[in-house]
Protein backbone atom coordinates (compact mmCIF):
# COMPACT_ATOMS: atom_id res chain seq x y z
CA UNK A 1 0.00 0.00 0.00
CA UNK A 2 1.20 3.36 -0.74
CA UNK A 3 -0.45 4.52 2.38
CA UNK A 4 -2.33 7.81 3.36
CA UNK A 5 -1.77 11.58 1.95
CA UNK A 6 -3.35 14.56 1.75
CA UNK A 7 -5.47 15.45 -1.17
CA UNK A 8 -4.88 18.29 -2.74
CA UNK A 9 -6.89 21.65 -2.18
CA UNK A 10 -6.49 24.94 -3.85
CA UNK A 11 -6.68 27.87 -1.71
CA UNK A 12 -6.04 25.44 1.34
CA UNK A 13 -3.61 23.27 0.83
CA UNK A 14 -0.37 25.35 0.38
CA UNK A 15 3.19 25.20 1.65
CA UNK A 16 1.63 26.84 5.10
CA UNK A 17 -1.11 24.09 5.90
CA UNK A 18 1.31 21.57 4.41
CA UNK A 19 4.03 22.41 7.24
CA UNK A 20 1.43 22.40 9.65
CA UNK A 21 -0.22 19.21 8.58
CA UNK A 22 3.36 17.63 8.31
CA UNK A 23 4.23 18.47 12.28
CA UNK A 24 0.35 18.01 13.31
CA UNK A 25 0.37 13.98 11.91
CA UNK A 26 2.32 13.29 9.29
CA UNK A 27 0.97 12.48 6.51
CA UNK A 28 2.90 10.25 4.17
CA UNK A 29 2.85 12.28 1.05
CA UNK A 30 0.96 15.52 0.18
CA UNK A 31 -0.46 16.34 -3.14
CA UNK A 32 -0.27 20.05 -4.35
CA UNK A 33 -3.18 22.12 -5.77
CA UNK A 34 -3.07 22.42 -8.96
CA UNK A 35 -0.85 24.67 -10.95
CA UNK A 36 -2.84 25.97 -13.61
CA UNK A 37 -0.41 25.83 -17.66
CA UNK A 38 -1.47 27.68 -20.32
CA UNK A 39 0.68 27.91 -23.41
CA UNK A 40 1.85 31.10 -21.84
CA UNK A 41 2.20 30.26 -17.90
CA UNK A 42 4.07 29.77 -16.42
CA UNK A 43 7.50 31.25 -17.58
CA UNK A 44 9.10 30.00 -14.61
CA UNK A 45 7.22 27.54 -12.12
CA UNK A 46 6.51 29.94 -9.14
CA UNK A 47 9.21 28.75 -5.80
CA UNK A 48 6.12 29.11 -3.56
CA UNK A 49 3.35 26.81 -5.21
CA UNK A 50 6.01 23.76 -4.44
CA UNK A 51 8.98 24.63 -2.45
CA UNK A 52 9.92 21.47 -0.91
CA UNK A 53 10.37 20.46 -4.64
CA UNK A 54 11.79 23.89 -5.37
CA UNK A 55 14.17 24.63 -3.17
CA UNK A 56 17.15 22.89 -3.08
CA UNK A 57 17.73 20.35 0.30
CA UNK A 58 14.18 21.90 1.75
CA UNK A 59 12.06 18.50 0.67
CA UNK A 60 15.02 16.69 2.66
CA UNK A 61 14.30 18.03 5.90
CA UNK A 62 10.62 17.28 5.86
CA UNK A 63 8.86 14.21 6.43
CA UNK A 64 6.49 13.70 4.02
CA UNK A 65 6.58 13.34 0.03
CA UNK A 66 5.39 15.89 -2.40
CA UNK A 67 3.13 15.43 -5.59
CA UNK A 68 3.12 18.00 -8.03
CA UNK A 69 -0.35 18.52 -9.61
CA UNK A 70 -0.97 20.45 -13.08
CA UNK A 71 -4.10 20.99 -14.42
CA UNK A 72 -3.75 22.40 -18.33
CA UNK A 73 -6.49 21.54 -21.28
CA UNK A 74 -3.60 20.48 -24.17
CA UNK A 75 -0.80 18.12 -23.77
CA UNK A 76 1.65 20.25 -25.25
CA UNK A 77 2.11 22.89 -22.08
CA UNK A 78 1.50 20.13 -19.97
CA UNK A 79 4.45 17.96 -21.29
CA UNK A 80 6.54 20.71 -21.48
CA UNK A 81 6.42 22.19 -17.51
CA UNK A 82 6.03 18.25 -16.48
CA UNK A 83 9.42 17.96 -17.67
CA UNK A 84 10.68 20.76 -15.99
CA UNK A 85 9.40 19.14 -12.56
CA UNK A 86 10.10 15.55 -13.40
CA UNK A 87 13.93 16.93 -12.46
CA UNK A 88 12.88 16.88 -8.73
CA UNK A 89 9.79 15.04 -8.94
CA UNK A 90 9.47 11.22 -9.76
CA UNK A 91 6.11 11.90 -11.09
CA UNK A 92 3.52 14.67 -11.87
CA UNK A 93 -0.52 14.51 -11.54
CA UNK A 94 -2.96 15.40 -14.00
CA UNK A 95 -5.66 17.72 -12.44
CA UNK A 96 -9.18 15.60 -14.45
CA UNK A 97 -11.64 16.53 -11.48
CA UNK A 98 -11.49 20.50 -11.05
CA UNK A 99 -15.40 21.01 -11.55
CA UNK A 100 -15.28 24.42 -11.84
CA UNK A 101 -16.91 26.28 -14.78
CA UNK A 102 -14.37 28.46 -15.81
CA UNK A 103 -12.08 25.51 -15.38
CA UNK A 104 -14.56 23.35 -17.62
CA UNK A 105 -15.10 25.71 -20.26
CA UNK A 106 -11.68 26.14 -21.31
CA UNK A 107 -11.60 22.37 -21.74
CA UNK A 108 -9.25 21.17 -18.51
CA UNK A 109 -10.23 19.65 -14.58
CA UNK A 110 -13.13 17.29 -15.09
CA UNK A 111 -13.47 18.84 -18.59
CA UNK A 112 -11.11 16.19 -19.88
CA UNK A 113 -13.65 13.20 -18.94
CA UNK A 114 -16.78 14.42 -21.48
CA UNK A 115 -15.03 12.27 -23.72
CA UNK A 116 -13.58 8.96 -22.94
CA UNK A 117 -11.95 8.73 -26.37
CA UNK A 118 -10.20 11.75 -26.72
CA UNK A 119 -9.36 11.45 -22.59
CA UNK A 120 -7.00 8.29 -23.80
CA UNK A 121 -5.54 10.50 -26.58
CA UNK A 122 -4.95 13.20 -24.12
CA UNK A 123 -3.19 10.56 -21.17
CA UNK A 124 -1.33 8.59 -24.11
CA UNK A 125 0.66 11.24 -25.60
CA UNK A 126 1.47 12.73 -22.53
CA UNK A 127 2.95 9.10 -21.39
CA UNK A 128 4.56 9.26 -24.85
CA UNK A 129 6.59 12.18 -24.26
CA UNK A 130 7.00 11.77 -20.45
CA UNK A 131 7.65 8.15 -19.94
CA UNK A 132 6.50 5.06 -18.19
CA UNK A 133 5.17 5.53 -14.55
CA UNK A 134 6.25 9.68 -14.48
CA UNK A 135 2.23 10.49 -14.87
CA UNK A 136 -0.40 10.44 -12.40
CA UNK A 137 -3.98 10.85 -12.90
CA UNK A 138 -6.41 12.30 -11.03
CA UNK A 139 -10.21 12.28 -12.10
CA UNK A 140 -13.80 11.95 -11.03
CA UNK A 141 -16.11 9.78 -12.02
CA UNK A 142 -17.49 11.29 -14.59
CA UNK A 143 -18.58 14.42 -16.34
CA UNK A 144 -22.50 14.67 -16.24
CA UNK A 145 -23.38 11.58 -14.87
CA UNK A 146 -21.40 8.52 -14.09
CA UNK A 147 -22.96 6.70 -17.05
CA UNK A 148 -20.11 6.67 -19.38
CA UNK A 149 -17.42 6.11 -16.26
CA UNK A 150 -16.51 1.95 -17.23
CA UNK A 151 -15.32 3.64 -20.58
CA UNK A 152 -13.42 6.53 -18.84
CA UNK A 153 -12.19 3.38 -16.78
CA UNK A 154 -11.40 1.89 -20.18
CA UNK A 155 -9.96 4.52 -21.66
CA UNK A 156 -7.18 3.81 -19.03
CA UNK A 157 -6.23 -0.01 -19.76
CA UNK A 158 -3.06 -1.16 -20.33
CA UNK A 159 -1.74 2.74 -19.65
CA UNK A 160 1.63 2.65 -17.69
CA UNK A 161 0.79 5.26 -15.25
CA UNK A 162 1.89 5.83 -11.88
CA UNK A 163 -1.11 5.75 -10.38
CA UNK A 164 -4.95 6.79 -10.50
CA UNK A 165 -6.46 8.84 -7.94
CA UNK A 166 -10.21 8.61 -7.87
CA UNK A 167 -12.88 11.12 -6.12
CA UNK A 168 -16.05 9.19 -5.92
CA UNK A 169 -18.34 11.95 -7.73
CA UNK A 170 -19.01 13.34 -10.46
CA UNK A 171 -18.46 16.84 -11.92
CA UNK A 172 -22.28 17.38 -11.40
CA UNK A 173 -22.33 16.73 -8.21
CA UNK A 174 -19.52 18.92 -7.21
CA UNK A 175 -18.87 17.88 -3.30
CA UNK A 176 -22.67 16.76 -2.25
CA UNK A 177 -24.38 13.68 -1.16
CA UNK A 178 -21.40 11.09 -0.82
CA UNK A 179 -18.46 9.20 -2.92
CA UNK A 180 -19.24 6.15 -4.64
CA UNK A 181 -16.31 3.87 -3.07
CA UNK A 182 -18.02 0.82 -5.08
CA UNK A 183 -16.90 2.89 -8.19
CA UNK A 184 -13.27 3.33 -7.18
CA UNK A 185 -13.05 -0.47 -6.66
CA UNK A 186 -14.14 -1.08 -9.99
CA UNK A 187 -11.00 0.79 -11.28
CA UNK A 188 -8.96 -1.35 -8.88
CA UNK A 189 -10.10 -4.72 -9.96
CA UNK A 190 -10.13 -3.75 -13.37
CA UNK A 191 -6.89 -1.61 -13.89
CA UNK A 192 -3.16 -3.05 -13.14
CA UNK A 193 -2.11 0.04 -11.77
CA UNK A 194 -1.82 1.42 -8.47
CA UNK A 195 -5.24 3.01 -7.65
CA UNK A 196 -6.11 5.44 -5.03
CA UNK A 197 -9.28 6.68 -3.33
CA UNK A 198 -10.83 9.48 -2.67
CA UNK A 199 -13.80 11.22 -0.93
CA UNK A 200 -15.70 11.29 2.36
CA UNK A 201 -12.67 9.68 5.00
CA UNK A 202 -13.41 11.17 7.76
CA UNK A 203 -12.65 8.67 10.84
CA UNK A 204 -10.64 5.39 11.65
CA UNK A 205 -13.72 3.41 11.43
CA UNK A 206 -14.85 4.31 7.87
CA UNK A 207 -11.07 4.49 6.66
CA UNK A 208 -10.87 0.34 8.15
CA UNK A 209 -14.68 -0.11 6.46
CA UNK A 210 -12.85 1.32 3.08
CA UNK A 211 -10.07 -0.61 3.34
CA UNK A 212 -11.72 -4.04 4.16
CA UNK A 213 -13.90 -3.28 1.30
CA UNK A 214 -11.66 -1.81 -1.39
CA UNK A 215 -8.58 -4.49 -0.55
CA UNK A 216 -7.50 -3.85 -4.52
CA UNK A 217 -6.52 0.19 -3.58
CA UNK A 218 -3.36 1.02 -2.99
CA UNK A 219 -3.84 4.30 -0.92
CA UNK A 220 -6.39 7.07 -0.24
CA UNK A 221 -5.88 10.61 0.54
CA UNK A 222 -7.99 12.50 2.57
CA UNK A 223 -8.79 16.47 2.35
CA UNK A 224 -11.51 17.81 4.17
CA UNK A 225 -11.66 15.04 6.79
CA UNK A 226 -8.09 16.37 7.31
CA UNK A 227 -9.24 19.70 8.02
CA UNK A 228 -12.01 18.45 10.63
CA UNK A 229 -9.54 16.30 12.80
CA UNK A 230 -5.76 17.50 11.34
CA UNK A 231 -4.47 14.57 13.83
CA UNK A 232 -6.20 12.40 11.20
CA UNK A 233 -3.27 10.85 9.73
CA UNK A 234 -2.09 9.60 13.32
CA UNK A 235 -5.05 8.41 14.25
CA UNK A 236 -5.44 5.95 11.03
CA UNK A 237 -1.68 4.98 11.48
CA UNK A 238 -2.28 3.74 15.46
CA UNK A 239 -6.03 3.37 15.55
CA UNK A 240 -6.00 5.59 18.52
CA UNK A 241 -8.84 8.44 19.16
CA UNK A 242 -6.62 11.81 19.68
CA UNK A 243 -7.22 13.28 23.07
CA UNK A 244 -5.35 16.70 23.20
CA UNK A 245 -4.45 18.82 25.80
CA UNK A 246 -6.63 22.37 25.29
CA UNK A 247 -3.80 24.44 25.53
CA UNK A 248 -1.88 21.82 22.87
CA UNK A 249 -4.95 22.59 20.72
CA UNK A 250 -4.46 26.62 21.66
CA UNK A 251 -0.56 26.10 20.61
CA UNK A 252 -1.14 23.85 17.34
CA UNK A 253 -3.49 26.75 16.00
CA UNK A 254 -1.54 29.81 16.85
CA UNK A 255 1.20 27.73 15.31
CA UNK A 256 -0.29 27.68 11.97
CA UNK A 257 -1.57 31.09 12.08
CA UNK A 258 2.62 32.09 12.48
CA UNK A 259 3.18 29.62 9.67
CA UNK A 260 0.91 31.48 7.50
CA UNK A 261 1.94 34.89 8.52
CA UNK A 262 5.60 34.13 8.00
CA UNK A 263 5.10 32.69 4.88
CA UNK A 264 3.49 35.85 3.92
CA UNK A 265 5.49 37.88 5.51
CA UNK A 266 9.10 36.42 5.68
CA UNK A 267 9.16 33.23 3.44
CA UNK A 268 13.21 33.42 3.10
CA UNK A 269 13.58 33.32 6.94
CA UNK A 270 10.41 30.52 7.11
CA UNK A 271 12.24 28.80 4.13
CA UNK A 272 15.66 28.80 6.77
CA UNK A 273 13.94 27.36 9.70
CA UNK A 274 12.67 24.34 7.41
CA UNK A 275 16.01 23.89 5.94
CA UNK A 276 17.02 23.86 10.21
CA UNK A 277 14.97 20.78 10.40
CA UNK A 278 12.20 22.45 12.65
CA UNK A 279 10.02 20.81 10.79
CA UNK A 280 11.04 17.58 10.56
CA UNK A 281 9.76 15.49 13.67
CA UNK A 282 6.21 15.04 14.08
CA UNK A 283 4.64 17.17 17.49
CA UNK A 284 1.68 15.35 17.22
CA UNK A 285 -0.25 16.58 21.09
CA UNK A 286 3.21 17.21 22.86
CA UNK A 287 2.48 20.86 24.35
CA UNK A 288 5.98 22.01 24.74
CA UNK A 289 7.36 21.24 21.45
CA UNK A 290 4.43 23.33 20.14
CA UNK A 291 5.28 26.15 22.43
CA UNK A 292 8.66 25.66 21.37
CA UNK A 293 7.75 25.79 17.24
CA UNK A 294 5.57 29.16 18.28
CA UNK A 295 8.60 31.06 20.01
CA UNK A 296 10.68 29.84 16.94
CA UNK A 297 8.36 31.28 14.46
CA UNK A 298 7.27 34.48 16.60
CA UNK A 299 11.04 35.46 16.71
CA UNK A 300 10.94 35.69 12.36
CA UNK A 301 7.72 37.44 12.37
CA UNK A 302 8.20 41.17 11.69
CA UNK A 303 6.54 43.48 14.14
CA UNK A 304 2.30 44.75 12.73
CA UNK A 305 1.18 47.93 14.21
CA UNK A 306 -2.29 46.11 15.23
CA UNK A 307 -1.76 42.82 15.00
CA UNK A 308 0.68 39.86 14.95
CA UNK A 309 -1.31 38.29 12.17
CA UNK A 310 -2.51 40.01 9.19
CA UNK A 311 -6.37 39.83 7.88
CA UNK A 312 -5.26 37.56 4.58
CA UNK A 313 -3.73 35.21 7.37
CA UNK A 314 -5.96 35.44 9.67
CA UNK A 315 -8.69 34.21 7.24
CA UNK A 316 -6.81 31.18 5.81
CA UNK A 317 -7.47 30.43 9.76
CA UNK A 318 -10.44 30.67 10.32
CA UNK A 319 -11.31 28.40 7.24
CA UNK A 320 -9.23 25.27 8.89
CA UNK A 321 -11.03 26.52 12.28
CA UNK A 322 -14.55 26.12 10.46
CA UNK A 323 -14.03 22.80 9.39
CA UNK A 324 -11.79 21.85 12.71
CA UNK A 325 -14.94 23.23 14.86
CA UNK A 326 -16.88 20.28 14.20
CA UNK A 327 -14.83 17.97 15.32
CA UNK A 328 -14.14 19.41 19.31
CA UNK A 329 -16.87 19.48 22.07
CA UNK A 330 -20.29 21.60 21.21
CA UNK A 331 -19.61 24.86 22.97
CA UNK A 332 -16.32 25.42 20.23
CA UNK A 333 -18.93 24.90 17.47
CA UNK A 334 -19.91 28.51 18.57
CA UNK A 335 -20.23 30.92 15.13
CA UNK A 336 -19.35 34.03 17.28
CA UNK A 337 -15.77 32.94 17.61
CA UNK A 338 -15.73 33.23 13.82
CA UNK A 339 -16.82 36.31 14.01
CA UNK A 340 -13.97 37.79 15.23
CA UNK A 341 -12.17 40.28 13.14
CA UNK A 342 -8.96 40.57 15.40
CA UNK A 343 -6.30 37.66 15.75
CA UNK A 344 -5.88 38.61 18.76
CA UNK A 345 -9.93 38.56 19.92
CA UNK A 346 -10.19 35.12 17.75
CA UNK A 347 -7.99 33.20 19.86
CA UNK A 348 -8.84 34.43 23.06
CA UNK A 349 -12.60 33.35 22.32
CA UNK A 350 -10.90 29.81 21.33
CA UNK A 351 -9.04 29.94 24.33
CA UNK A 352 -11.83 31.18 26.75
CA UNK A 353 -13.93 27.71 25.54
CA UNK A 354 -11.41 25.15 25.83
CA UNK A 355 -10.13 26.31 29.42
CA UNK A 356 -13.82 26.12 30.53
CA UNK A 357 -13.53 22.92 29.24
CA UNK A 358 -10.24 22.48 30.85
CA UNK A 359 -11.57 22.00 34.16
CA UNK A 360 -13.81 19.24 33.56
CA UNK A 361 -11.25 17.41 31.37
CA UNK A 362 -7.99 19.21 30.33
CA UNK A 363 -7.46 16.06 27.58
CA UNK A 364 -10.09 16.76 24.59
CA UNK A 365 -11.02 14.07 22.34
CA UNK A 366 -11.82 15.01 18.88
CA UNK A 367 -14.53 13.19 16.59
CA UNK A 368 -15.97 13.33 13.59
CA UNK A 369 -20.44 14.45 13.89
CA UNK A 370 -21.80 13.01 10.57
CA UNK A 371 -24.87 15.84 11.64
CA UNK A 372 -21.87 18.46 10.25
CA UNK A 373 -21.44 16.67 7.03
CA UNK A 374 -23.56 18.99 5.11
CA UNK A 375 -21.72 21.89 6.32
CA UNK A 376 -18.68 20.98 4.29
CA UNK A 377 -20.98 20.12 1.22
CA UNK A 378 -22.17 23.24 0.50
CA UNK A 379 -25.41 22.24 0.90
CA UNK A 380 -28.05 23.40 2.77
CA UNK A 381 -29.00 22.74 6.87
CA UNK A 382 -31.15 19.57 6.79
CA UNK A 383 -34.77 20.07 8.49
CA UNK A 384 -35.75 19.38 11.04
CA UNK A 385 -32.93 20.80 12.97
CA UNK A 386 -31.60 17.82 14.89
CA UNK A 387 -29.56 19.94 17.02
CA UNK A 388 -28.82 23.37 18.80
CA UNK A 389 -25.42 24.18 17.52
C1 LIG B 1 -11.30 23.53 -1.17
C2 LIG B 1 -10.98 22.35 -2.04
C3 LIG B 1 -10.03 22.50 -3.05
C4 LIG B 1 -9.70 21.41 -3.87
N1 LIG B 1 -8.69 21.56 -4.81
C5 LIG B 1 -8.29 20.48 -5.54
C6 LIG B 1 -7.16 20.56 -6.41
O1 LIG B 1 -6.47 21.59 -6.51
N2 LIG B 1 -6.86 19.46 -7.12
C7 LIG B 1 -7.57 18.29 -7.03
O2 LIG B 1 -7.25 17.30 -7.70
N3 LIG B 1 -8.60 18.17 -6.18
C8 LIG B 1 -8.97 19.23 -5.42
N4 LIG B 1 -9.99 19.09 -4.51
C9 LIG B 1 -10.64 17.76 -4.32
C10 LIG B 1 -9.97 16.98 -3.18
O3 LIG B 1 -8.63 16.68 -3.49
C11 LIG B 1 -10.71 15.66 -2.86
O4 LIG B 1 -10.63 14.79 -3.96
C12 LIG B 1 -12.17 15.90 -2.50
O5 LIG B 1 -12.31 16.99 -1.63
C13 LIG B 1 -12.80 14.67 -1.83
O6 LIG B 1 -12.06 14.26 -0.72
P1 LIG B 1 -12.43 14.68 0.83
O7 LIG B 1 -13.84 14.25 1.08
O8 LIG B 1 -11.42 13.91 1.62
O9 LIG B 1 -12.29 16.16 0.91
C14 LIG B 1 -10.35 20.16 -3.71
C15 LIG B 1 -11.30 20.03 -2.68
C16 LIG B 1 -11.61 21.09 -1.85
C17 LIG B 1 -12.63 20.90 -0.76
Amino acid sequence: MDGVGLAPMEGVSDFPLRLWMSVTSQPLFQVTPFLRVTSTYPKNIPVHWAPELLLKGLGDKLSYSLVPQLMCPEPGPFVETAKRLLDQASFVELNCGCPAPVVVGKGAGSGLLREPAAFHNFISTCLAELGDEKLAVKIRTGFESSERYEELIGALKGLPLKRLTIHGRTRAQKYQGYANWEQIQYAARELGIPVHGSGDITDCGQFHARLTEQHKLAGVIIGRGSLRNPWIFEELRTGIKTRIEAKAIVAAVECYALILEAFSANQEELYGLCLEGTFTQKIHADYEAWQQLRHQLKAILPRHQNSLISKKSLGKVKMLWNYFRSSLPLSLFNPKILRCTRYEDFLTAIKVHLEALDQVDPRVSLSWQQNYDWIYAGEKRPKPKSDCR
